[in-house]
Protein backbone atom coordinates (compact mmCIF):
# COMPACT_ATOMS: atom_id res chain seq x y z
CA UNK A 1 0.00 0.00 0.00
CA UNK A 2 0.99 3.79 -0.55
CA UNK A 3 2.50 5.44 2.14
CA UNK A 4 -0.77 8.08 1.88
CA UNK A 5 -2.72 5.46 1.97
CA UNK A 6 -1.15 4.17 5.05
CA UNK A 7 -1.42 7.24 6.81
CA UNK A 8 -4.97 8.04 5.93
CA UNK A 9 -5.99 4.46 7.17
CA UNK A 10 -4.17 5.10 10.25
CA UNK A 11 -6.21 8.87 10.40
CA UNK A 12 -9.25 7.00 10.25
CA UNK A 13 -8.30 4.23 12.83
CA UNK A 14 -7.11 6.64 15.75
CA UNK A 15 -9.78 8.65 14.71
CA UNK A 16 -12.39 5.56 15.64
CA UNK A 17 -10.84 5.12 18.86
CA UNK A 18 -10.12 8.61 20.53
CA UNK A 19 -12.81 11.04 19.16
CA UNK A 20 -14.26 12.80 22.21
CA UNK A 21 -12.46 10.82 24.96
CA UNK A 22 -12.25 13.04 27.49
CA UNK A 23 -8.99 13.03 29.44
CA UNK A 24 -6.82 14.95 27.45
CA UNK A 25 -6.06 12.19 24.90
CA UNK A 26 -8.99 13.03 22.71
CA UNK A 27 -8.61 12.74 18.80
CA UNK A 28 -7.78 16.47 18.77
CA UNK A 29 -4.53 15.99 20.59
CA UNK A 30 -3.45 13.49 18.10
CA UNK A 31 -3.73 16.23 15.45
CA UNK A 32 -2.00 18.78 17.30
CA UNK A 33 0.94 16.80 17.98
CA UNK A 34 0.56 15.42 14.43
CA UNK A 35 0.96 18.83 12.76
CA UNK A 36 3.75 19.85 15.36
CA UNK A 37 5.42 16.36 14.40
CA UNK A 38 5.85 16.74 10.78
CA UNK A 39 6.66 20.54 11.11
CA UNK A 40 9.33 19.74 13.75
CA UNK A 41 10.42 16.81 11.24
CA UNK A 42 10.62 18.83 8.46
CA UNK A 43 13.04 21.06 10.14
CA UNK A 44 15.08 18.23 11.74
CA UNK A 45 15.31 15.85 8.90
CA UNK A 46 13.41 13.25 10.38
CA UNK A 47 11.50 10.18 8.75
CA UNK A 48 8.20 12.12 7.66
CA UNK A 49 6.52 8.83 7.15
CA UNK A 50 7.49 7.04 10.47
CA UNK A 51 6.96 10.53 12.00
CA UNK A 52 3.27 10.88 11.09
CA UNK A 53 2.80 7.58 11.68
CA UNK A 54 3.95 7.50 15.21
CA UNK A 55 2.49 10.86 15.98
CA UNK A 56 -1.03 9.70 14.83
CA UNK A 57 -0.64 6.14 17.28
CA UNK A 58 1.40 7.35 20.05
CA UNK A 59 -2.04 7.91 22.45
CA UNK A 60 -3.97 5.06 21.23
CA UNK A 61 -3.56 2.85 24.84
CA UNK A 62 -1.96 5.04 27.24
CA UNK A 63 -0.39 2.89 30.33
CA UNK A 64 -1.66 5.23 32.75
CA UNK A 65 -5.37 3.88 31.88
CA UNK A 66 -4.09 0.29 31.38
CA UNK A 67 -2.92 -0.43 35.10
CA UNK A 68 0.68 0.77 34.33
CA UNK A 69 0.90 -1.59 31.13
CA UNK A 70 3.45 -0.38 28.81
CA UNK A 71 2.85 -2.84 25.84
CA UNK A 72 -1.03 -2.28 24.70
CA UNK A 73 -0.41 0.51 22.96
CA UNK A 74 2.72 -0.88 20.62
CA UNK A 75 0.84 -3.86 20.59
CA UNK A 76 -2.18 -2.33 19.62
CA UNK A 77 0.08 -0.35 17.12
CA UNK A 78 1.90 -2.68 15.78
CA UNK A 79 -1.37 -5.02 14.70
CA UNK A 80 -2.85 -2.50 12.88
CA UNK A 81 0.21 -1.88 11.17
CA UNK A 82 1.10 -5.27 10.19
CA UNK A 83 -2.16 -5.66 8.50
CA UNK A 84 -1.74 -2.19 6.29
CA UNK A 85 1.60 -4.44 5.36
CA UNK A 86 3.84 -1.78 6.06
CA UNK A 87 7.34 -3.08 6.33
CA UNK A 88 8.95 -4.56 9.77
CA UNK A 89 11.37 -2.35 10.60
CA UNK A 90 9.68 0.56 10.33
CA UNK A 91 6.60 -0.89 12.73
CA UNK A 92 9.56 -1.93 14.99
CA UNK A 93 10.23 1.63 15.04
CA UNK A 94 7.12 2.88 15.73
CA UNK A 95 6.21 0.69 18.65
CA UNK A 96 9.64 1.40 19.88
CA UNK A 97 8.54 5.20 19.95
CA UNK A 98 5.18 4.89 21.31
CA UNK A 99 6.51 2.57 24.22
CA UNK A 100 9.40 5.21 25.27
CA UNK A 101 7.29 8.57 24.69
CA UNK A 102 5.73 8.79 27.73
CA UNK A 103 6.39 10.89 31.10
CA UNK A 104 7.02 9.15 33.88
CA UNK A 105 7.62 11.39 36.99
CA UNK A 106 9.67 14.91 37.21
CA UNK A 107 12.50 12.29 39.48
CA UNK A 108 12.55 9.57 36.93
CA UNK A 109 15.22 9.31 34.31
CA UNK A 110 13.44 8.04 31.30
CA UNK A 111 15.11 6.05 28.55
CA UNK A 112 16.17 8.54 25.75
CA UNK A 113 14.41 8.42 22.67
CA UNK A 114 16.52 5.87 20.69
CA UNK A 115 15.83 7.80 16.94
CA UNK A 116 15.19 11.08 15.77
CA UNK A 117 11.78 10.50 14.94
CA UNK A 118 11.24 9.19 18.33
CA UNK A 119 12.74 12.65 19.49
CA UNK A 120 10.74 14.62 17.27
CA UNK A 121 7.49 13.07 18.26
CA UNK A 122 8.30 12.93 21.90
CA UNK A 123 9.00 16.75 21.58
CA UNK A 124 5.99 17.51 19.61
CA UNK A 125 3.36 15.58 22.58
CA UNK A 126 5.04 17.84 25.17
CA UNK A 127 4.91 20.54 22.85
CA UNK A 128 0.99 20.16 23.31
CA UNK A 129 1.28 19.71 27.20
CA UNK A 130 3.05 23.06 27.05
CA UNK A 131 1.10 26.79 26.76
CA UNK A 132 -2.29 27.71 26.84
CA UNK A 133 -3.36 24.55 25.11
CA UNK A 134 -1.21 23.05 28.04
CA UNK A 135 -3.06 25.02 30.67
CA UNK A 136 -6.42 23.60 29.33
CA UNK A 137 -5.39 20.71 29.43
CA UNK A 138 -4.13 20.23 32.48
CA UNK A 139 -7.33 20.95 34.34
CA UNK A 140 -9.51 18.87 32.26
CA UNK A 141 -7.07 15.91 33.11
CA UNK A 142 -7.57 17.63 36.52
CA UNK A 143 -11.09 17.53 36.48
CA UNK A 144 -11.79 13.81 34.59
CA UNK A 145 -9.79 12.66 38.03
CA UNK A 146 -11.92 14.52 40.16
CA UNK A 147 -8.55 16.44 41.49
CA UNK A 148 -8.79 19.55 42.81
CA UNK A 149 -7.50 22.95 41.25
CA UNK A 150 -5.40 24.23 43.99
CA UNK A 151 -5.29 23.27 47.23
CA UNK A 152 -2.37 25.09 49.24
CA UNK A 153 -2.00 22.69 51.49
CA UNK A 154 -0.80 20.42 49.34
CA UNK A 155 2.51 20.57 47.98
CA UNK A 156 3.95 19.61 44.72
CA UNK A 157 6.03 16.24 44.81
CA UNK A 158 8.50 15.41 42.30
CA UNK A 159 7.63 11.74 41.43
CA UNK A 160 10.66 9.35 41.86
CA UNK A 161 8.81 6.05 40.47
CA UNK A 162 5.96 5.89 37.25
CA UNK A 163 4.01 4.41 39.74
CA UNK A 164 3.69 7.13 42.08
CA UNK A 165 3.89 9.95 39.04
CA UNK A 166 0.53 7.84 37.51
CA UNK A 167 -0.98 7.47 40.99
CA UNK A 168 -0.51 11.30 41.80
CA UNK A 169 -4.51 12.82 42.64
CA UNK A 170 -2.49 16.24 43.60
CA UNK A 171 -4.54 19.07 42.70
CA UNK A 172 -3.85 20.26 39.31
CA UNK A 173 -1.91 23.49 39.71
CA UNK A 174 0.88 21.20 41.25
CA UNK A 175 1.24 19.51 37.74
CA UNK A 176 3.01 22.71 36.71
CA UNK A 177 5.59 22.19 39.22
CA UNK A 178 5.85 18.21 38.76
CA UNK A 179 5.73 17.53 34.84
CA UNK A 180 5.24 21.45 32.78
CA UNK A 181 8.10 23.98 33.97
CA UNK A 182 10.63 21.26 33.74
CA UNK A 183 9.69 20.11 30.23
CA UNK A 184 11.44 23.01 28.27
CA UNK A 185 14.81 21.77 29.82
CA UNK A 186 14.10 18.03 28.34
CA UNK A 187 13.34 18.75 24.78
CA UNK A 188 15.22 16.85 22.15
CA UNK A 189 15.42 19.19 19.07
CA UNK A 190 16.47 22.92 18.67
CA UNK A 191 13.17 23.15 16.70
CA UNK A 192 11.44 22.04 19.26
CA UNK A 193 13.04 23.90 22.24
CA UNK A 194 12.37 27.06 20.55
CA UNK A 195 8.54 26.68 20.83
CA UNK A 196 8.73 24.95 24.30
CA UNK A 197 10.78 28.29 25.73
CA UNK A 198 7.49 30.38 24.06
CA UNK A 199 4.98 28.52 25.15
CA UNK A 200 6.70 27.89 29.04
CA UNK A 201 7.10 32.08 29.33
CA UNK A 202 3.22 32.27 28.80
CA UNK A 203 2.97 29.03 31.36
CA UNK A 204 5.29 31.47 33.79
CA UNK A 205 2.71 34.16 33.42
CA UNK A 206 -0.37 32.66 33.97
CA UNK A 207 1.17 30.96 37.44
CA UNK A 208 2.05 34.95 38.50
CA UNK A 209 -1.51 35.99 37.95
CA UNK A 210 -2.95 32.77 39.47
CA UNK A 211 -1.00 33.29 42.55
CA UNK A 212 -1.44 36.70 42.77
CA UNK A 213 -5.29 36.07 42.60
CA UNK A 214 -5.41 33.29 45.29
CA UNK A 215 -2.35 33.43 47.49
CA UNK A 216 0.65 30.94 47.42
CA UNK A 217 1.62 27.50 48.72
CA UNK A 218 3.47 28.21 51.24
CA UNK A 219 1.35 31.24 53.51
CA UNK A 220 -1.80 30.17 53.31
CA UNK A 221 -0.73 26.18 53.13
CA UNK A 222 0.79 27.14 56.19
CA UNK A 223 -2.01 29.26 58.04
CA UNK A 224 -4.44 26.67 57.03
CA UNK A 225 -2.91 23.54 58.78
CA UNK A 226 -2.17 25.64 61.95
CA UNK A 227 -5.99 26.68 62.02
CA UNK A 228 -6.92 23.13 60.85
P1 LIG B 1 0.57 12.76 26.95
O1 LIG B 1 0.56 11.25 27.01
O2 LIG B 1 -0.27 13.31 25.86
O3 LIG B 1 1.94 13.32 26.99
P2 LIG B 1 -0.32 12.65 29.63
O4 LIG B 1 -0.98 11.35 29.51
O5 LIG B 1 0.90 12.68 30.50
O6 LIG B 1 -0.03 13.32 28.24
O7 LIG B 1 -1.37 13.67 30.15
C1 LIG B 1 -2.42 14.23 29.39
C2 LIG B 1 -2.55 15.71 29.74
O8 LIG B 1 -2.90 15.83 31.12
C3 LIG B 1 -1.24 16.47 29.58
O9 LIG B 1 -1.51 17.78 29.19
C4 LIG B 1 -0.64 16.41 30.96
O10 LIG B 1 0.27 17.46 31.21
C5 LIG B 1 -1.86 16.46 31.83
N1 LIG B 1 -1.68 15.71 33.09
C6 LIG B 1 -1.05 14.52 33.29
N2 LIG B 1 -1.07 14.15 34.60
C7 LIG B 1 -1.71 15.16 35.24
C8 LIG B 1 -2.07 15.42 36.61
N3 LIG B 1 -1.77 14.56 37.59
N4 LIG B 1 -2.76 16.56 36.89
C9 LIG B 1 -3.09 17.43 35.91
N5 LIG B 1 -2.78 17.27 34.61
C10 LIG B 1 -2.11 16.15 34.27
NI1 LIG C 1 -0.05 12.52 23.80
Amino acid sequence: MRPDAIIENTRIFVHKKLVGEGSGHDWWHVVRVTDLAKQIARKEGADSFVVTIAALLHDIADWKFHNGDKEVGPTIAGDFLHKQGVASDDIEHVCSIIRDISFMGGNVKPAPMKTLAGMVVQDADRLDALGAIGIARTFAYGGYKGNEIYNPTIKPALHTTAEAYKKSDGPAINHFYEKLLLLKDRMNTPSGRRIALKRHAFMEKFLQTFFEEVGGFCEEGKREMQLG
